[in-house]
């Protein structure tokens, strides 16, 4: 049983795995036959190896660059070997620099006839910063992936898939999964305002009903999107599965909303990753009362049995590192 008294303390590998990622990216993993069984890869630098045909040092390149809104990078990479193996719901570890952090960006598209991979990444801290000053003709230094488990696919009839903010960029991939799948798709997707509205057409194109909120009423319904959720169920909507990526707090609504209906709620989970393998134990959450690893035993969940609150705690143990790494960023550019 996790007890609160631990919320802070690390497990010993995590340290470790923490030092490396502060100090230099982990130059010697060893694979994880656990893990094997859920990607059929081996991961980690080994796979990264493999991929390379036994050269060691491949940068990938990025072959676009664009912003989708101020604060939000959107980079097309060149990485074939992923892109050949990737699947909705999935992400990738990124190491942008030879000596920066690794960290988890979900793959908001691919596409294995280009061989190219699509990440948005919304520029809170030092690595994002540093991914959204990237441009075209770059190198990134390491790229780890497909990783986690890929969302589960079946015709479920009517899903109603829910984006807020950076999750708008991720859920594009999936509903154009559940849409391939034979389900009837219901989208809500919500920003701030207009201007933070990401994927809007490309999502409305693969949509059989689609809804648009602002939190300042400057484009579609004025308010939250878990409004237009409510909406949908007071008015007796057959719903057979509710999909929510954003904001922890947005998932949190979204499953608390559905509960009571018994509505099936899967949430996708941003814990901390160090390696993105099932290694460290940095990304463990808990469901149902039981821990699990967000990077092979998600990242998505049942939204129901996450404990949000232990998330949000957890997902802040590192803020002064994290405030010294920006700082230290922003002032040697
Ligand atoms: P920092 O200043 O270092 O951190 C800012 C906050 O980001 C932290 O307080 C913490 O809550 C979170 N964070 C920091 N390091 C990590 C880490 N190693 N792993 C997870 N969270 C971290 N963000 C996107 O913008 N686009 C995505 O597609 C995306 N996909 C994700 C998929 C998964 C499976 C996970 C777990 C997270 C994803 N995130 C995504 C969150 C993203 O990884 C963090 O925003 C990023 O690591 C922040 O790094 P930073 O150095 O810029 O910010
Ligand atoms: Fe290390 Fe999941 S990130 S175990
Ligand atoms: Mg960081």
């Amino acid at each position: 049983m996790f007890l609160k008294s631990n919320l802070e303390r690390p497990f010993p590998s995590e340290k470790i795995a923490l030092h490396n990622r502060n100090v230099s990216r982990l130059k010697y993993e060893r694979s994880n036959p656990a893990n094997n069984r859920h990607h059929g890869l081996v991961p980690g630098p080994c796979a990264e190896f493999l991929a390379r045909g036994g050269k060691s040092v491949q940068m990938y390149e990025i072959v676009k660059a664009e912003k989708l809104t101020p604060d939000v990078i959107k980079l097309e990479i060149k990485a074939p070997h992923i892109a050949r193996k990737a699947k909705a719901g999935q992400f990738i570890m990124v190491t942008p620099t030879e000596h920066g952090e690794r960290v988890p960006l979900t793959m908001a598209d691919f596409s294995p006839e280009k061989g190219t991979i699509t990440i948005a990444a919304l520029e809170v801290g030092k690595t994002t910063r540093q991914l959204g000053r990237m441009k075209a003709g770059d190198q990134l230094f390491s790229l780890v992936g497909p990783l986690g488990l890929p969302t589960h696919l079946k015709n479920y009839g009517n899903v109603v898939s829910i984006g807020g903010g950076i999750g708008l960029a991720l859920m594009y991939p999936i509903v154009r999964a559940f849409k391939q799948s034979g389900n009837h798709t219901i989208n809500i997707i919500g920003a701030k305002n207009e201007k933070l509205l990401m994927y809007e057409k490309e999502i409305q194109a693969i949509s059989d009903e689609f809804f648009i909120c602002t939190d300042d009423g400057s484009k579609g319904h004025h308010g939250f999107v878990s409004d237009v959720l409510k909406k949908l169920i007071a008015e007796n909507k057959k719903i057979d599965l509710v999909y929510a990526v954003g904001p922890i707090i947005m998932m949190k609504v979204i499953a608390n909303i559905t509960k009571p209906y018994n509505l099936p709620t899967i949430v996708s989970l941003n814990p901390i990753m160090v390696d993105g393998t099932g290694m460290c134990g940095s990304c463990r959450v808990i469901i149902g009362g039981e821990t699990k690893f967000g990077c092979v035993d998600g990242p998505e969940f049942d939204g129901h049995k996450v404990d949000f609150d232990n998330l949000t705690a957890r997902n802040k143990r590192y803020i002064p590192e994290e405030q010294n790494a920006l700082k230290r960023f922003m002032e040697a550019k």
